[in-house]
């Protein structure tokens, strides 16, 4: 395999810090407007296949464990907003084939060792808006394709206990697991992200500790105008939002919970903040071509979690700040073009992001500049930077005080030697 060095630009301090913020129960009728053949059974669970994919939604069950009887070819497991709060050894252990498993919204506060068992091909597991205090890294050991974990609005109890987890989520390569989650206490550590926090501080006994900053609030900004006031609802065919060619300056406020599709085109927003989108949890084309974007908040598609295609197009976005679509599951298609792409080491996150989604359709990602690769397709661009790895980009700090990390495809390949003193833990499973 070849070299793949990545530089990812981590904006420090960009990454607005979440609020708790159950969403209640918003999602009925959901799973009747899915396409193909919804079948009702025991547990009156929803089953049906998307893409190929069978997906079972169980939320809002009030459930307290998982029944048996559920098929077991299901790939998408929803369990939000039941009434879990120990996840028991097995528990999963014969959903051979799942490639998610939502948990958000539950009760959880105690998850067995042996809970995961059996989940090999797991990719995305939701735990936030939960009540861990605690977990460790031998919990994560039966997933070894785990790309997305959510661990947010968690209580947790940064002691020596929650070392091994920390450890594990700070792994250079471990990029998706666990972003946001916040120490709970001791009071000390209140709001430290266990992402980045040092991990000396959970054991402390030799260490003088100092209360260190508590992360700032999200920016406030001025009050978009009413969705209802600027924006014409249609119910049919789809639940969809037209607020099309209104000369908005945001995105309005208040949006209905159970739109599917929004269009937003031809107006003036020329910034997305964080959540701005959490209300229209449903949404599944979000439509923001011409709109003059120049900068969206790593945060601003937070909930989108069914978001399917997204329109970007014709507006003054350069690059995507590092996080931005870490929030978009079920994305499969984003449109790209008439932005003025940079093609310099900003732009390397999103091809990096593409890499890892590959079933993501996109269209019109072309460098507008620097000069030598205007008109280059960004991914070519890309290509000859990895083949190049100039030394002199690999520096630690860019000049605005953003910290550069480095991503690695492969734990073994030979690293430029400025990124050999990025400390790594090793994981030792015993058997
Ligand atoms: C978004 O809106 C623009 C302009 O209104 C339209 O041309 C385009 O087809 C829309 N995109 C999608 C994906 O519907
Ligand atoms: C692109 O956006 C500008 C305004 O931002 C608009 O005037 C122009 O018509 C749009 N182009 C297309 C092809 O939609």
């Amino acid at each position: 395999m070849r070299v793949i060095a990545l530089m990812v630009l981590l904006a420090l301090g960009s990454a607005e810090p979440r609020k708790a913020r159950p969403e209640g129960r918003r999602g009925r009728g959901r799973g009747s407007r899915r396409a193909g053949t919804v079948k009702r059974f025991a547990g009156e669970c929803k089953e049906y296949t998307e893409a190929g994919d069978k997906y079972l939604d169980c939320q809002d069950k009030e459930l307290t464990a998982v029944i048996t009887g559920w098929p077991e070819d299901t790939v998408h497991l929803l369990l939000a907003r039941n009434k879990m709060q120990v996840l028991r050894a097995d528990t999963f252990a014969h959903f051979r084939g799942l490639k998610s498993l939502d948990l958000q919204q539950n009760q959880i506060d105690k998850i067995e060792e042996g809970a995961f068992n059996g989940l090999s091909k797991l990719t995305t597991l939701l735990l936030q808006h939960n009540r861990l205090q605690v977990l460790t890294e031998e919990v994560l050991i039966p997933l070894p394709r785990l790309k997305h974990l959510r661990l947010y609005d968690n209580p947790w109890s940064c002691h020596c206990h929650l070392d091994s987890l920390v450890r594990h989520l700070q792994v250079p390569g471990n990029r998706n697991l666990g972003n946001y989650a916040k120490c709970a206490e001791p009071v000390n550590l209140l709001g430290q992200k266990l992402k980045r926090m040092k991990v000396e501080l959970l054991c402390p006994e030799e260490n003088d500790l100092k209360p260190e900053e508590i992360p700032q609030g999200p920016i406030t900004g001025v009050k978009p105008p009413d969705a209802t006031t600027s924006c014409r609802t249609y119910m049919f065919p789809k639940p969809l939002l037209d607020c099309r060619n209104q000369d908005l300056k945001n995105v309005p406020a208040d949006l209905p919970s159970d739109i599917v599709k929004m269009d937003l085109s031809k107006n003036s927003i020329k910034q997305l903040r964080a959540k701005e989108f959490v209300a229209a949890k449903d949404l599944k084309l979000l439509n923001l071509s011409s709109n003059n974007l120049d900068r969206i908040d790593t945060a601003a598609f937070s909930g989108l979690l069914y978001l399917r295609e997204l329109d970007l197009s014709n507006n003054s976005l350069r690059f995507f700040q590092y996080g931005v679509l870490e929030d978009l599951y079920f994305i499969r298609k984003l449109e790209l073009g008439d932005n003025p792409w940079i093609c310099d080491y900003n732009i390397h996150y999103l091809i990096y992001w593409l890499k890892h989604h590959t079933n993501v359709e996109y269209s019109g990602l072309k460098c507008s500049s620097p000069p030598k690769y205007s008109g280059w397709q960004v991914e070519e661009y890309v290509k000859t930077y990895n083949a190049e790895c100039p030394e002199d980009l690999l520096l630690g700090y860019s000049e605005n005080g953003q910290e550069l990390a480095v991503e690695t495809e492969e734990e073994e390949m030979e690293l430029p030697r400025p990124l050999t003193t990025f400390k790594k833990f090793e994981i030792t499973r015993l058997s």
